[in-house]
């Protein structure tokens, strides 16, 4: 890394080739306000405008959506993140992110206030540089003048579904343009823990576990209350080995198994080690669209269809963050835009006890894709079917993964009482939750649960856990009763010995908690998940309000309905953005070769 002594030699060795000529030589207090606080300090370190902003004539800001050359400024000067992360050295440094590469401005910003991204999820008081004038776009390029892009197929949102049906589709020969309105890439599936739902698959093979696509498709049709489209459901068990067949042949390491709720037997893969899923296929579906040369575009945010005047979708209209708004038009497009748990006035319209509730989403989940379909000429279907979810960290938007109650933690309230079949399904469990003093519980574990699943470091990392070196010490720490936490605790650890939950009637008891130290995590539901979304059929082929499918029209992932019914099942989301972002991006694919 350059170090940032270095800073200052590098910004006086170019600043001839900054100032010369520049209507924008330097950061003017005038200009972007009267607090600009980082813009000032690289004025003090002698770097002008000219260090971030591509200059090509006098007149303009040129600055890409992908605000290219502003980071590749910012890492010229203080090193990648990887390497200034490194340079820390404290335990927890946003430079480190699960997110995985992202750019330098998504947090930092010369003109406005900058913002730590990771706030959106979890509270850290971090100080960051920034400032707090807004910037002024100079003679802004009137949005018809502009040419209009041409390209096979577009993508909208840049989630694993719409990796997925990106690479596809550039793997079959098309010219493939990834829209992204947040800043960063990933949308909730980067967030992703438990796993991936997956049978009949060869690392079940391997490990003895005996399942079947049918018994996947009763479990998932049984947790969706039986209203789910059952052609659907069929593909995502049928095709789900091939998928994490896929997924592995890019790259990814899915290949420990555990358990989630309402699932009968073993089969969400997750990386080595029980880490979480997410993170780590967001990072490979990144990769593989780096090396392929996607062209991957953040800060792009979808206005509305462009449509042919006879029902076919052809294209779409963009707004650039700084490059406006402009026309894309293509042979297919598809929607992969995700679900709208963080857009409360969304959810309050379907379920307005809702309002209020915390959510486990990131920020950019607020349905546009849902409504840009509709508005498109799509039906939506099971609208009203939101998913709470039983465990988000009591106060925050952390979600603590169903796998830690699959590892074998059970829930407690805080009269030290145990209420629940832990692995129920989600709405029942977090029915159940909410019934309970507080509307909280604690998750309760011990040293060997916690060993068996890596992603629990990171809630101790975090600061989320509760811990006690006897069941005393812990009682104290949850502020419940000893005795009757003691009591609890001696009833589950003899059902774990007799195979048999006679209290709750939980099928899976995979360990006994009685190895200190002993822990606990205070948890309340959230809004996780929204069922519903545009109708598709099984080529994901957008419906109509006709019935009939929309040409040139695919969507699949979380913007979509019917895969779910009145529930999705832990760890089928991502199988569904994989399967489905699959036959997505071979279908757009087959519509561009037709209409050659
Ligand atoms: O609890 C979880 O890990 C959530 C997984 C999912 O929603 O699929």
């Amino acid at each position: 890394m350059k170090s940032l002594r270095s800073i200052a030699t590098i910004a006086i060795a170019t600043l001839g080739l900054f100032c010369a000529g520049a209507s924008y030589a330097a950061p003017d207090a005038t200009r972007l306000g009267s607090s600009t606080p980082l813009a000032a300090m690289h004025k003090d370190k002698k770097v002008t405008c000219k260090g971030c902003h591509e200059e090509k004539n006098q007149e303009k800001i040129v600055v890409d959506d992908n605000e290219t050359v502003v980071n590749a400024t910012c890492v010229e000067c203080h090193g990648t993140l990887a390497e200034m992360a490194k340079e820390k050295k404290e335990h927890l440094t946003p430079h480190q992110s699960h997110l995985g590469l992202m750019n330098c401005t998504s947090c930092h910003s010369g003109h406005s206030q900058s913002k730590t991204y990771c706030n959106n999820c979890h509270t850290f008081d971090m100080p960051i540089p920034g400032g707090t004038a807004a910037i002024k776009r100079v003679k802004p390029v009137p949005a018809d003048s502009r040419p209009v892009e041409k390209t096979d197929i577009i993508v909208i949102g840049a989630g694993a579904a719409g990796f997925t049906a990106a690479i596809t589709a550039h793997d079959g020969g098309a010219k493939v343009i990834l829209l992204e309105k947040q800043p960063i890439t990933g949308g909730n599936s980067a967030l992703s823990a438990g796993g991936m739902n997956a049978t009949e698959t060869a690392f079940q093979k391997k490990k003895g576990i005996k399942d079947s696509v049918d018994v996947m498709i009763q479990d998932t049709m049984k947790g969706g209350g039986n209203h789910n489209n059952p052609e659907l459901v069929r593909i995502l068990a049928t095709q789900s080995a091939s998928s994490v067949d896929w997924l592995t042949s890019i790259g990814a390491d899915i290949s420990d198994i555990g358990q989630m709720a309402g699932a009968t037997n073993y089969r969400t893969h997750r990386p080595t080690g029980g880490a979480a899923v997410g993170a780590h296929i967001t990072k490979v579906l990144k990769k593989n669209a780096a090396d392929r040369k996607i062209d991957v575009r953040v800060n792009s945010k979808v206005l509305k269809l462009v449509e042919d005047g006879k029902g076919k979708v052809i294209g779409v209209v963009v707004e650039g963050k700084h490059s406006g708004t402009y026309t894309i038009l293509a042979k297919a497009v598809v929607m992969a835009a995700g679900g709208f748990s963080a857009n409360q006035t969304l959810v309050g319209q379907y379920q307005p006890q809702f309002v209020g509730m915390t959510t486990s989403n990131q920020p950019g989940a607020t349905g546009d894709g849902m409504l840009i379909g509709e508005q498109g000429g799509g039906q939506l279907i099971d609208m009203k079917e939101i998913q709470i979810h039983p465990t988000v960290a009591a106060g925050s938007r952390i979600l603590i993964t169903e796998a830690v109650r699959g590892n074998g933690a059970i829930l407690i309230n805080r009269n030290g009482k145990r209420f629940v079949n832990e692995l129920t399904t989600r709405d029942k469990a977090s029915q159940a939750v909410l019934a309970q003093p507080g509307g909280s519980a604690f998750l309760v574990f011990d040293s060997v649960i916690h060993k068996s699943l890596k992603q629990i470091d990171g809630y101790f990392e975090l600061g989320l856990v509760k811990e006690g070196a006897t069941l005393a010490e812990l009682a104290q720490a949850m502020g419940a009763p000893a005795d009757t936490l003691a009591q609890s605790l001696d009833t589950y650890n003899k059902a774990f010995e007799a195979k048999k939950d006679a209290e709750f009637g939980r099928a899976d008891l995979p360990r006994a908690i009685r190895t200190p130290k002993f822990y606990a995590i205070e948890i309340k539901p959230g809004i996780h998940y929204t069922m519903g979304g545009l109708q598709i059929n099984a080529e994901t082929q957008v419906i109509g309000k006709h019935g009939q499918p929309i040409p040139g029209f695919y969507a699949a992932g979380e913007v979509t309905g019917g895969v779910h019914g009145k529930n999705r099942l832990g760890g089928n989301s991502i199988s569904e953005t994989i399967t489905f972002g699959r036959i997505a991006g071979a279908n757009a694919l087959k519509a561009v070769k037709n209409s050659k």
